[in-house]
């Protein structure tokens, strides 16, 4: 039995080809699991999607920020309360930050909930004449050297699934359960390091929210927007078998949303323009975002534009910019000088992780808090230059007291990085490099 929509515009993406799809060896095992989510419960609704296209509408005409963060990769394992709740009360942390220091609203959009598949640069990795599939994240196989664990399984689909559904579980909890009340600003930083200088700079501004909110309670004034956050999931919309299995369509309007979260982004390496992420994300409704690296043309540029956002509706399309820290001011302005004469009103985030990789001496993969910062500064320049807005940032990071990243609040040398290095693919900032991150920032948009 084939419950899999095969038809109509849905599907077009299948005859075009797909970058970086696993290759599944059981394909009775791939289509069952792909009919079992097909007939699931989706795990956002489509007029979450278009409140947050709302939010990155006011972005796009310069009047909010987005703060968008996680892991590089989920996994299964990382899947704790005690994890997803570091990580929410880091980007509440930073979140509160970037908005008391710039006055503006800030759009809070966790990089979780389904960032579970990872492209490779290469499709096998080999070690001691041994050749294996590459680890792909925990949707497709297991990160271990072995013949089993690196076997692309279908059942990972599914926990997957569950996986986001149990994040995003906590998530609504968290943010709308008073957690994410601003009355608990203080409590976010609680068993975190409250004695490192970040950790005080945070304690001050948190009772500078105090004051500001004891006044408009004086006042009268006790809104309910201060009780609730507002969190949006987002992850790589990168297998395109569990993308379209979820993707439903919204009985309002009969427009297709992709529900496994609420903003999906196409990826660097999966962005060729005639090529099926493209065409599968032209036919879903949820606000989108396309990663550009330094190899980007600007005609690629207006090509998405065109495909991605034909009616130019705003805070339906963001381009996530990832240079690296030496390019930047030079790559990205006729970029942003194309799509703006274009009357394109998008959104402009800048991932300054991607582009700022490099290797230790004993092979670890890091990334320097100060060519992090740098990118950010030289992508904030270029706005002001053109007098276009800087929208965003788009960072990875844990809640956790790790060492991956270098410098920063922390100090963290490269002889530091083997004491908690853990990710699952590409180092994170630290909580407190996170908000050491979230002050310099904040001084940016201020400037
Ligand atoms: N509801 C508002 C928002 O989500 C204000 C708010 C409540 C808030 N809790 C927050 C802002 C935590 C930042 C962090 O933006
Ligand atoms: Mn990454």
């Amino acid at each position: 039995m084939n419950r899999i929509p095969q038809t109509g515009a849905r599907a077009a993406w299948r005859s075009l080809p797909a970058a970086q799809q696993p290759q599944w060896p059981d394909q009775v095992a791939l289509r069952e699991v792909v009919a079992d989510l097909s007939a699931a419960p989706p795990l956002v609704l489509a007029e979450e999607c278009d409140r947050l296209t709302e939010r990155m509408a006011a972005v796009a005409a310069g009047e909010a920020f987005v703060l968008q963060g996680g892991d590089c990769a989920e996994t299964f394992e990382g899947l704790t309360a005690d994890a997803v709740t570091a990580k929410l009360r880091t980007l509440l942390q930073m979140a509160v930050v970037l908005t008391y220091a710039s006055g503006v609203p800030v759009v809070k959009i966790g990089r979780l909930a389904g960032q579970y598949a990872k492209p490779r640069s290469q499709p096998d990795e080999t070690r001691d004449g041994l050749s294996l599939p590459s680890y792909r994240g925990d949707a497709v196989n297991g990160p271990d050297f072995t013949e089993r664990a690196r076997r692309p399984d279908p059942a990972r689909l599914r926990r997957m699934y569950e996986a986001s559904a149990v994040t995003l579980n906590l998530v609504r909890g968290f943010a709308a359960g008073g957690s994410a009340s601003l009355y608990q600003a203080h409590q976010w930083n609680r068993g975190f390091l409250a004695d490192s200088a970040e950790g005080r700079r945070y304690e001050e501004l948190a009772d500078g929210v105090d004051r500001a909110l004891r006044f408009l309670q004086a006042c009268g004034c006790d809104p309910a927007g201060l009780l609730e956050a507002e969190f949006f999931a987002s992850h790589e919309g990168l297998l395109l078998d569990y993308e379209q299995a979820l993707t439903r369509t919204d009985p309002r309007t009969g427009a297709e949303y992709a529900t496994s979260g609420h903003l999906l982004w196409v990826g660097e390496r999966t962005r060729g323009l005639d090529d099926a992420h493209i065409a599968y994300f032209a036919g879903i409704g949820n606000p989108i975002a396309v990663k550009l690296g330094p190899g980007t043309t600007a005609d690629e540029v207006l090509g998405y534009v065109d495909r991605l956002d034909p009616d130019r509706r705003p805070g339906r399309l963001t381009f996530v910019v990832r240079m690296g820290a030496g390019r930047v001011r030079e790559l990205l302005p006729p970029l942003v000088e194309k799509v703006t004469a274009e009357g394109a009103r998008v959104a402009w985030i800048c991932d300054p992780m991607h582009g700022n990789t490099v290797q230790t001496e004993d092979g670890r993969k890091t990334r320097r808090f100060d060519d992090i910062l740098d990118e950010v500064a030289g992508f904030f320049e270029v706005h002001r230059e053109l007098g276009t807005h800087a929208g965003g940032i788009h960072v990875e990071l844990t809640g956790d007291d790790v060492t991956e990243c270098l410098g920063g609040g922390d100090r963290v040398r490269a002889e530091d990085l083997h004491q908690r290095y853990e990710t699952a693919c590409d180092p994170r900032l630290n909580h407190r490099q996170s908000l050491d991150l979230a002050f310099r920032v904040a001084e940016l948009m201020k400037a």
